[in-house]
């Protein structure tokens, strides 16, 4: 026999098996059984066992309610899923068990606590549906209220996942896909969350409308089916409660320069240094935004890198004459730093998960925002240049003062006692509360009155949770106590009383406190539902001060830095005079950065083949030359004295030498995965960067693969790319001499008397050494390896000339631009096998087995 509660708990875990159910027992949650396993493991927190009816012991573990935020970081970082079930009915005035729901379920992507949340980031919720290597991607981010989906081919859709680092990714059960989502949370969901008519219907009946056409979707059934299933998803997380989206965006990757990981990650954008934290990225250089939005909006556009001059222009031209204009712009500055997060306020408060503190801040805030306006149009100088952004600053007078009227100046958090609503805004409640202090007055002053009635000078009033108000009286003088006084308890030395009277006040008290809460609380409610109808303005507003604060951001870093205004082109050609890497610069403080020139053009010099030695700063000048393009593609100044930036397409970088022993793949296998995927997808618009490439195996192969890879982008028509090469192979400067665009450059050393000086100057020419060894010296190497590492040198220098012979085979085979097992497995695809007659058959794998055994000779 299970107890009731025992029945009621089981019920509602059958229909959240996937979820840990937190069940609300007065100010515990509790868990049982299994869950209550999980969670005592996963937090560290007791297992203990409960009766739950006859001779039923039942594993049960849980914490105080008011804990929940610091627990459910815990759980949801470890990636479960949250039910959250709480008491629907007063326990106090329901007969029989408190009946009892679920009213969240609480999924990384989903969370709301802002205590979880980094104010920095947007926290996003991507589902992805996939048909015929198409992908359709929609995303969410119910903190922001912002939703957006797009179409993808497969190699677009990793990066675009990478940009957008999901906490959560929603994908069909049972799918068999290709893609790699082991450095995301997914969660699988059933096949008909992406139903397209259902899709549909979802979209419809939630913006209410009678076709997706204002979205821009219609006509991309991927996307479609990828919005709806997160729509549906999140309202089944969300139950009852509202989901503070108010539109949904199409937008198309191809208006955005592909950031993909690996250039992300070998360029340092977001994280950067050895632990790869934050610190030494380029965005810690960049980041000085004053608001969590303007934050969230500087990644946004650090991540997504614009291919359009026009609208480059428009940016680069508000950051300079931000730039030009220091009071105005340090005004603007101080004014932001006082605006909160006006973007993550509004979403809370449209899913009444506000609190008077908040609201009022919210008007601040709005107030804060239409004087920043007020500061830009009134320099003109500036006023022009940013009225793309100022122009969507709305107008919230009303708004501010129906707030300000109805929240006091200091509201408390809560609504309880009445006072977060302005006196003189509701007369019933002002009236209320004046009846309730009459009530507590009369309490505060019957110890005087009482004494001198009873003339007991030590007679006390007081209270307690159990009895409520009592007045005391010490033994001594209990014969005294007046006859209307009524005993309640005894105590050593006192006896306890209360009266008639008082017991009316006191029920009254009780009973305005209650009309009170409830009044405040339908008054925020009201306050609430207004501010959210006209969530769409502050959202505009909260969007142009993103934007603000980002373009105020990039002036300010340029100042600071003695960055320069790019001029873009769509030509071909990257032109850098006194180009510095801006992280290294910050971190060398102690010694000057040398600033270094580039010449790149797809038509003259294409091909930098860089030598020289270790430690001279070639990594560093590549991947310069990349940040700086990357820079003046999302509109920011660069660290140069003068470029001219041709926009590039993509940046593709292969860098260094990274194990990827989770995936079971080696160093070599990695380097040259890389470099298949940039030699099949650049194009004479990117701008490639090459870090020693090959030198994971041996010096013959690896300088055999530099070599024909160099000699593919420079010769493949489309490619052709812009590109810079850096290696130890020496031998490889010969190849400006057969390959026309190709040229040799080498960073500076001064050697004299045994001293080696790296300049870190750039400049035309090759180097034949790479000074290792006096680079192990300085390291630290013991002076006995160093000196024989030194004899062996001289040996093999003297021994082998191959240094100097490397040739243009005259037998040279073109590379095919697709590895032949994509066009075998492609040709595969396309065979209907239903279709196909048996002559046919023969000669489709005839074909096959040609490819593949060209391939293999
Ligand atoms: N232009 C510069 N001005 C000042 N210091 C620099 C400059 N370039 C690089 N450095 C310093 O030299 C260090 C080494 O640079 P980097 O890693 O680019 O050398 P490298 O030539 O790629 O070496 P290796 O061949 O060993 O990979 C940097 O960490 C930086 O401290
Ligand atoms: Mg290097």
């Amino acid at each position: 026999m299970h107890t009731p509660a025992r029945l009621q708990y089981l019920k509602i875990k059958k229909e959240h098996e996937n979820e840990i159910l937190l069940f609300r027992m007065g100010d515990f949650y509790e868990t049982f059984d299994k869950d209550a396993e999980l969670l005592s493991s996963e937090l560290d927190i007791a297992l203990t066992a409960r009766g739950m009816g006859k001779g039923e012991k039942i594993p049960l573990a849980g914490f105080p309610y008011h804990s929940l935020e610091t627990y459910l970081s815990k759980l949801i970082s470890k990636g479960h899923h949250i039910a959250i079930c709480e008491q629907t009915s007063d326990p106090t005035s329901s007969k029989g068990i408190v009946s009892r729901e679920v009213v969240r379920i609480v999924t990384p992507g989903t969370i709301i606590e802002e205590s979880i949340l980094d104010n920095k980031s947007n926290n996003y919720l991507v589902s992805i549906f996939e048909e015929n290597d198409l992908f359709g991607l929609s995303y969410m981010d119910i903190t922001t209220g912002e939703f957006s989906t797009t179409q993808l081919n497969f190699s677009n859709i990793h990066p675009e996942i990478s940009r957008l680092n999901p906490s959560e990714i929603l994908i069909e059960e049972n799918t068999d896909t290709d893609l790699d989502f082991s450095a995301h949370k997914t969660t699988k969901i059933p096949k008909d969350y992406y139903s397209l008519s259902n899709s549909i219907d979802e979209i419809k009946k939630y913006f209410n409308v009678n076709s997706l056409e204002p979205f821009g979707c219609q006509n991309l059934p991927l996307a479609i089916q990828a919005s709806g299933s997160i729509l549906k998803y999140v309202k089944k997380n969300r139950k009852n409660s509202i989901i503070p989206i108010t539109k949904l965006t199409t937008y198309s990757s191809e208006n955005y320069m592909i950031l993909d990981k690996q250039t992300s990650n070998n360029l340092e954008v977001f994280h950067g240094g050895r632990d790869k934290n934050q610190k030494y990225s380029l965005l810690s250089v960049l980041d000085s935004t004053k608001t969590s939005m303007g934050a969230r909006m500087l990644k946004r556009w650090l991540g997504q890198p614009l291919l359009d001059i026009q609208r480059l222009q428009i940016r680069l031209d508000s950051v300079e004459s931000l730039t030009e204009n220091t009071l105005t712009r340090s005004k603007l500055i101080q004014i932001l730093s006082s605006i909160s997060d006006v973007e993550r306020i509004i979403n809370n408060i449209s899913i009444e998960n506000s609190n008077p503190r908040e609201v009022l801040s919210l008007a601040n805030s709005l107030e804060k925002c239409e004087k920043l306006r007020n500061e830009i149009i009134r320099d003109q100088n500036i006023s022009q240049k940013l009225l793309w952004t100022t122009k969507n600053i709305q107008n919230h007078s009303e708004m501010i003062s129906e707030i300000k009227s109805a929240i006091s100046e200091n509201p408390p958090l809560t609504l309880i006692d009445g006072t977060a609503i302005k006196k003189g805004f509701s007369k019933e409640l002002d009236k209320l509360i004046q009846t309730s202090q009459q009530a507590k007055s009369y309490f505060s002053s019957l110890e005087k009155r009482e004494r001198e009635k009873t003339n007991i000078k030590s007679l006390k009033v007081g209270y307690n949770k159990v009895f409520g108000y009592y007045i005391e009286i010490r033994n001594a003088n209990l014969e005294k106590t007046p006859e209307n006084y009524i005993r309640r308890q005894t105590l050593v030395g006192a006896e306890r009383f209360i009266t008639d009277e008082m017991k009316t006040y006191e029920s009254q008290i009780l009973n305005i406190q209650d009309q009170i809460t409830d009044l405040t609380n339908q008054i925020f409610k009201e306050l609430c539902a207004k501010i959210s109808s006209v969530s769409e303005k502050i959202l505009s507003t909260s969007n142009a001060i993103s934007k603000i604060d980002t373009l105020s951001t990039l002036a300010q870093v340029a100042i600071e830095n003695r960055y320069i205004k790019p001029t873009l082109t769509n030509k071909t050609i990257l032109e850098i005079k006194d180009g510095r890497h801006p992280v290294v610069e910050q971190i060398s403080i102690d010694k000057m950065f040398i600033p270094n020139d580039l010449i790149l053009s797809t038509t003259k010099d294409q091909l930098i083949i860089l030598t020289g030695p270790n430690m001279s700063g070639k990594s560093t000048y590549i991947r310069q030359v990349g940040i700086i393009t990357l820079l003046a593609q999302i509109g920011s100044f660069v660290p140069a004295t003068s470029a001219t930036i041709g926009l590039v397409d993509r940046i593709f970088t292969r860098v260094g030498l990274q194990d990827d022993l989770s995936l079971g793949q080696s160093t070599f296998m990695v380097e040259m995965l890389e470099t298949a995927s940039i030699i099949n997808h650049a194009t004479n618009k990117s701008l490639i960067i090459l870090d020693e490439i090959g030198r994971g195996t041996s010096t013959y192969d690896g300088l055999a693969i530099a070599q024909s890879i160099a000699e593919f982008i420079h010769d493949n028509p489309k490619l052709g790319s812009r590109t810079l090469f850096a290696t130890h192979y020496h031998e490889l400067t010969q190849l400006s001499k057969f390959l026309k665009r190709a040229c040799n450059y080498t960073v500076d050393v001064s050697e004299s008397e045994g001293e080696i000086i790296f300049l870190h100057n750039i400049i035309q020419g090759a180097s034949d050494k790479s000074y290792g060894v006096h680079v192990a010296q300085l390291a630290g190497i013991p002076k006995q390896v160093i000196s024989r590492s030194y004899q062996i040198l001289d040996e093999l220098e003297k021994k082998t000339n191959f240094k100097k012979d490397i040739k243009r085979s005259k037998t040279e085979k073109q590379l095919p631009l697709m590895p032949s097992d994509t066009i075998i497995k492609s040709k595969l695809n396309s065979i209907d096998i239903n279709k196909i007659t048996p002559i046919d058959a023969i000669n489709r794998l005839a074909e096959l087995k040609k490819l593949s055994d060209k391939d293999n000779n």
